[in-house]
């Protein structure tokens, strides 16, 4: 059997290479147009971080896992073709800031369209909105050397910095058809590694549908924890205690219950906002509002931190050195994607705030880009006044240690373990006093740190003391 992969990204890389890792008699071939992935992949730096990834695609790569650009020639090889390409949300036209750009995905249909030969099963691996392989089918159905497909929903749960663990031991498989046979051949491909029941099987807008639904009670679940650290704040509750005391409700469950800075990735807000545009297509206002309540409660929460911040650095951080530990969404990724670090540092960076930023993952560029990102106007341009604040207002650092030197205060973005390492006293001795501490994380021994002498403030924990 010979798989096909278009979107060699955060989720087509690292699926392939598990595939390939557990089906010794299966080829699977990872193409994209981006070149400088591609490379990547077939280098000893690949392009994504994830923790031991490098072992899987090492023991597999020119034994029968694929990287190339070679698109056409691979779709045309192909049994089975997963689309994985990124599916952001609309920047322009109806359904700007919303509704899920299909443009990558149509354009892949064409192409198999365009250049497959024979039966081809497709799979939807992408996150895409709900009834999303009804326009994939027709776009097929143009084939010109009369190529027949089924069109299957394979959605990826894999979290990011977690990749390898959770394709080894995925919670659960979920596969959504209408071909009985493709379904099983599909099945087949998983069950060489997960047991036979924790593959699902459902109908195709059931497996689309649950993708959306299962981001969007992960994101609740946060947010509604972030909702409670504001109350604890002003309760002098600890948000720990509490998410700890629900968790312990079985019907709760304790994971995912960690109030931070805001949550981020490349899921979450999106698969909400283009699950808001769905129940507003279909009339549904009430669900619609109530699940962007949701990303509402997420962007509060990164506001509140940086007006925190602010007010607490006695209400000006104009020309002040800030220290920004991570910048990564989650810690063991390199991506930044919608990462709470990313808006918050705007924030300060209006208010004119020099920032130096470390993160052990991400780079000066990447960095720069992300911001230069949320800086656009609408005409997609960042204005000359904020280029040049972006140019002299950040500086990157190759240490935690380096971006602290003489600031007047560290904020902690990422959970990076490398920060927890550090002692409070050696961190003390380089800041300015008072020496202020924003833990966006919920990071780090707070006790330590104030004892220390350092004025901590940290997620839902109200004014704390030594
Ligand atoms: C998520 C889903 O978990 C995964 O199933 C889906 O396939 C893709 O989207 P991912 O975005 O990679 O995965 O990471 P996740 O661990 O879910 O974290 C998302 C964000 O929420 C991060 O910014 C994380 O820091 C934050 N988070 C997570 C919290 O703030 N608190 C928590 O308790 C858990
Ligand atoms: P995800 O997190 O969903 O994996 P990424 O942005 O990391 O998203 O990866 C998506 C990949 O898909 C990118 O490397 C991009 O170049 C690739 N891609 C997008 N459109 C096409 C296409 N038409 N043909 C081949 N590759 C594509």
């Amino acid at each position: 059997m010979k798989i096909c992969c278009i979107g060699a990204g955060y989720v087509g890389g690292p699926t392939m290479a598990m595939i390939a890792h557990q089906c010794s008699d299966i080829d699977v071939y990872v193409v994209d147009i981006n070149e400088e992935r591609i490379a990547a992949w077939n280098s000893d730096e690949l392009p994504i971080f994830e923790p031991g990834l490098q072992d899987v695609v090492e023991a597999n790569r020119g034994k029968n896992l694929f990287f190339s650009t070679a698109v056409d020639d691979h779709i045309r090889d192909a049994d089975m073709i997963f689309i994985s390409v990124n599916t952001p949300t609309k920047v322009y036209g109806v359904g700007k800031g919303r509704a899920a750009d299909l443009k990558y995905v149509e354009l892949c249909a064409r192409r198999i369209a365009e250049v497959a030969v024979g039966h081809k099963i497709i799979v939807e691996k992408s996150t895409l909105p709900v009834r999303t392989a009804e326009t994939i089918k027709r776009i097929l159905a143009n084939s010109p050397h009369e190529a027949t497909f089924d069109v299957l929903s394979n959605p990826e749960f894999l979290a990011e910095g977690t990749a390898v663990e959770d394709l080894e031991a995925p919670d659960r498989v979920l596969i959504g058809g209408e071909s009985k046979d493709s379904i099983q051949k599909l099945v087949d491909v998983y069950a060489n590694w997960v047991d036979r029941d924790r593959i699902l099987t459902t109908n195709l807008w059931s497996s689309e549908l649950s993708k959306l639904a299962a981001n969007a009670f992960l994101a609740q679940r946060i947010s509604s924890i972030n909702a409670m650290s504001a109350l604890c704040e002003a309760t002098q509750a600890d948000v720990d205690e509490v998410a700890h005391a629900i968790g312990q409700d079985s019907r709760i469950g304790p994971k995912f219950l960690k109030s931070s800075v805001g949550f981020g990735g490349s899921c979450f807000q999106k698969d909400i906002l283009n699950l808001v545009y769905l129940c507003e297509f279909y009339g549904l206002k009430e669900v619609a509002e109530y699940w962007e309540q949701v990303v509402k409660m997420n962007d509060y929460q990164k506001e509140r931190f940086a007006r925190n911040m602010i007010r607490t650095m006695f209400n000006t951080v104009s020309g002040k050195r800030i220290a920004i530990w991570g910048w990564a969404f989650k810690k063991d990724t390199n991506d930044t994607r919608e990462s709470a670090a990313i808006y918050v540092c705007r924030d300060l960076l209006i208010e004119q705030a020099t920032l130096a930023i470390y993160d052990p993952k991400v780079s000066a560029k990447q960095i720069k880009q992300d911001l230069e990102y949320v800086f656009k106007q609408e005409n997609g341009e960042v204005s000359e006044r904020d280029k040049n604040l972006i140019e002299n207002n950040i500086i990157i650092c190759d240490s935690a240690f380096e971006a602290a030197t003489q600031a007047h205060s560290v904020a902690v973005m990422t959970e990076w373990d490398e920060f927890k390492d550090i002692e409070p006293a050696d961190l003390y001795d380089i800041v300015f006093k008072p020496a202020f501490l924003f833990d966006g994380r919920n990071l780090l021994d707070h006790k330590a740190y104030i004892k220390q002498g350092f004025e901590v403030y940290a997620i839902g924990k109200g004014l704390l003391e030594g």
